[in-house]
């Protein structure tokens, strides 16, 4: 078993070094190498992240897999090529940005290829993003992108940061957020909830400032709370902008600074999230938002916390902290 898996993880490591070199050193990566160039990936960043670029022709891999004539069984089982009907192999990945993906050890077990065409004519047929399908090595449930390395600085700062895209935690790295994770375009899983758990105390989620984001977060805050005990606080990004977005818009420093101090804690950002589809103007609307944010509050365990919030809500409706206070005394006692 360790050996087959070995034999796995050395094709996607010399795939990575493949990858890595044409998108460096050669004429057939040079389109992809500019693009990201002018997204701002200096080449220090995509030395670390191992970025790389998997051409048009789907022979790459295949053409030197069999020059070391691996065993084509392998080649197979390593998920990097797929058969044609007549069973040639060909390679999976074309056409992408590749980025390695690595296991908690380091050592690269996937890809997932972003698609980048020299003309847009077929774009809209193939996905943005392709990951490697599930094989021997790689569980997409069981891996956190850049997991092996942040989790030293996550330690160190006993918290990491969970984004939505590769791109965010690269562009995060370069502006010095090295603590960053990201999981494969998919909800947290009970596996990566268990990664987190036993390397930090703190997660600061920073999805997408979409409305797709704003949902996530909202998700990613209730795995985090229903099944760990991690501290967990949330950035939300203006303008639609993703934190890749927010860098190239306003500069690593300036996003440095949103996640120092404008991060919200979990009851201010339910806070904002309950009010987005209600009009507050209108008193039914009003008293069912007071009436949800007062179940929030009784499950907030700090004595203090809650007085911070009694405080905001009661400014906020102009209603005194007291009634707030028997409100969410009546939820504690009818819940006991
Ligand atoms: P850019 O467009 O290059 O800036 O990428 P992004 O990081 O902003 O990606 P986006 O916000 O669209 O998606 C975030 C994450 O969702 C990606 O890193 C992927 O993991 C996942 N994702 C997005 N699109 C797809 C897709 O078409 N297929 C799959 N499998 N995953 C996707
Ligand atoms: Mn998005
Ligand atoms: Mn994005
Ligand atoms: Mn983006
Ligand atoms: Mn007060």
């Amino acid at each position: 078993r360790r050996q087959k898996d070995g034999q796995l993880i050395a094709l996607h490591e010399k795939a990575a070094e493949l990858y890595h070199h044409i998108l460096l050193r050669t004429q057939v990566g040079q389109h992809a190498l500019k693009y990201l160039q002018d997204r701002g990936i200096s080449e220090e960043q995509m030395t670390e992240f191992q970025i790389g670029f998997a051409p048009a022709e789907r022979t790459l891999l295949k053409q030197v897999f069999q020059q070391e004539n691996v065993d084509t069984q392998v080649i197979s089982r390593s998920g990097l090529v797929t058969e044609r009907e007549d069973g040639e192999q060909l390679d999976r990945f074309y056409s992408r940005i590749m980025f390695p993906i690595r296991n908690a050890q380091g050592k690269v077990v996937a890809f997932s290829g972003r698609l980048f065409l020299e003309d847009n004519y077929e774009s809209a047929r193939m996905p943005k993003y392709l990951n490697s399908p599930e094989t021997e090595i790689f569980n997409k449930r069981q891996v956190l992108y850049n997991f092996d390395q942040a989790r030293a600085v996550g330690r160190k700062e006993n918290e990491l940061v969970l984004f939505e895209g590769f791109m965010d935690v690269i562009s995060a790295s370069g502006a010095g957020i090295k603590n960053g994770v990201a999981s494969m375009g998919t909800s947290l899983t009970n596996e990566q909830l268990t990664m987190f758990q036993r390397t930090v105390k703190k997660v600061l989620i920073c999805y997408d400032g979409d409305n797709a984001g704003r949902e996530a977060s909202y998700r990613a805050l209730q795995s985090f709370t229903d099944h760990s005990s991690l501290d967990v606080s949330i950035l939300m990004l203006p303008e639609n902008l993703d934190p890749d977005d927010y860098i190239q818009t306003y500069g690593g420093e300036r996003f440095k600074e949103q996640v120092k101090n404008h991060r919200e804690s979990p009851f201010t950002f339910k806070m904002l999230y309950f009010k987005q589809d209600k009009n507050l103007e209108n008193e039914h609307e009003r008293l069912a938002y007071l009436d949800q944010m007062i179940k929030e509050l009784a499950s907030v365990p700090s004595v203090i916390e809650r007085e911070v919030y009694t405080h905001q809500l009661s400014e906020m409706f102009d209603i005194s902290e007291e009634a707030i206070q028997a409100e969410v005394d009546k939820v504690l006692t009818t819940e006991r």
